[in-house]
């Protein structure tokens, strides 16, 4: 099997625009998370139950803000779901990040497509729009593929095409993930399910607590993420900066429920199990879990009994303290459709910098959680490997496992 390595990231998500904006105010424990409130127009906002959103905010490039004439010709930004421009956006920044762009007719068909999210309520019409666009702009005529798997899309994405180069199918890929959510209707709908935070609508920035004993619902939020990847001879013969080796994809589905998880996590479990065989890694190897965990009281307690059952069963550690387990959704919120990708960058720049982003809002964790969660501070760690979990409304779940490459 042909090996797979990272070398270009892009990102906007509610912290900023880039990677290095995003990645620094999260290891400096800063909250992207605002009230809607204010918001237009103010009386569809102001009736909704959950008041607090993860917006990308406004402003120029150089502020590390998001502006779209930064990135698109006037008449593309009318034309385009906001969407698509966040994926055009970060999959500029990640070409630029990889330093490499195809050339060649040769390189162009050997080149992948971009994956991305739906929308919420158009999903067939729009689906493959946002690959469809960045294929054109860039010419790849490799596969353009578009994966739709609720909040896991940015996982497979990142998944599949890992598979496409180790199959043959591509030496490159432009994988990812994008969403533009922040509409009142996704808001009213999210709350019908009872799936949103309500409780924090005065603290925005307290609003999403991952693992805290005082979580209520997830956050809302939108943004983007985008991965170069790419096969190792490749990367090595044009001298790439390599990131990380995505070492192991694993999937599974529930068949239990549409929208709760199995209580003991048994969908996790398999997902990570089978990444953890894929990349020939026993789960004492893994250094850090850049966890899902939205901040919803049974998602958070399913995923967390999962980890536990599988860090300390065979090959495991010894005690709970030892897994190093952060949810980086307490400072961005959930990113939904971006959110796997968003989440595979920061597990990452983990392995890459030896650093595990923290857990915002982590003051009191649940008293049968005892894990190290990497509460309020960012932490240093020796780390190796890294493994990055989504789950999906529909039961669908995703692991991806990333190592240093040596
Ligand atoms: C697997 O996916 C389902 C999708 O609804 C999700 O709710 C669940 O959290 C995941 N499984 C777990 C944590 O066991
Ligand atoms: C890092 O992890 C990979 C994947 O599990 C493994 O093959 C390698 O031996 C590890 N390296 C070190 C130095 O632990």
């Amino acid at each position: 099997m042909r090996r797979v390595v990272v070398t270009g990231l892009g990102a906007i998500t509610p912290l900023g625009v880039g990677i290095q904006r995003t990645w620094s105010r999260l290891l400096a424990s800063e909250c992207g998370i605002v009230s809607t409130s204010s918001l237009e127009p103010s009386t569809r906002w102001r009736e909704l139950p959950s008041q607090v959103a993860g917006l990308v905010p406004l402003g120029s490039h150089e502020e590390g803000k998001w502006q779209a004439s930064d990135w698109l010709k006037r008449g593309d930004e009318r034309r385009m779901a906001k969407f698509t421009q966040y994926a055009i956006a970060a999959t500029e920044m990640a070409f630029r990040d990889a330093g490499w762009r195809p050339q060649t007719q040769e390189e162009r068909e050997m080149t992948g497509g971009y994956k991305k999210v739906s929308p919420l309520f158009v999903p067939q019409l729009l689906i493959n729009l946002g690959a469809g666009h960045i294929s054109m702009k860039y010419g790849l005529q490799g596969p353009n593929h578009a994966v739709t798997t609720a909040c896991t899309t940015g996982a497979h994405s990142i998944g599949d095409a890992s598979r496409f180069i180790a199959f043959g199918d591509a030496d490159v890929m432009v994988a990812g993930g994008s969403e533009s959510c922040i509409h009142p209707l996704a808001v009213a709908g999210f709350s019908r399910s009872r799936s949103l935070v309500t409780t924090y609508n005065t603290h925005p920035e307290l609003s999403s607590r991952p693992f805290d004993r005082d979580r209520g619902g997830f956050v809302i939020a939108e943004g983007a993420g985008v991965v170069i990847l790419e096969e190792l001879e490749h990367a090595k013969a044009r001298g790439a900066e390599i990131y990380a080796e995505i070492r192991g994809y694993g999937c599974s589905g529930d068949a239990h429920h549409i929208t709760a998880p199995r209580e003991d996590g048994h969908g996790a479990l398999l997902a990570m199990k089978r990444a953890l065989k894929n990349a020939g890694t026993r789960p004492k190897e893994v250094d850090y879990i850049n966890a899902h965990a939205t901040s919803t009281p049974l998602g958070d307690a399913a995923e967390n009994a999962a980890i536990v059952t599988l860090m300390l069963g065979e090959e495991g550690v010894q005690k709970a303290d030892e897994i190093a387990i952060s949810s980086t959704k307490g400072a961005v919120g959930h990113l939904l459709g971006a959110a796997g990708a968003i989440e595979a960058i920061f597990s990452i720049l983990a392995v890459k910098e030896n650093t595990m982003p923290p857990t915002l809002n982590l003051h009191n964790k649940d008293s049968n959680f005892n894990c190290n969660y990497v509460p309020l501070e960012s932490q240093r760690k020796d780390i190796n490997v890294s493994m990055s979990n989504s789950f999906g409304f529909g039961g669908t779940n995703a692991s991806l496992v990333f190592s240093k490459y040596r």
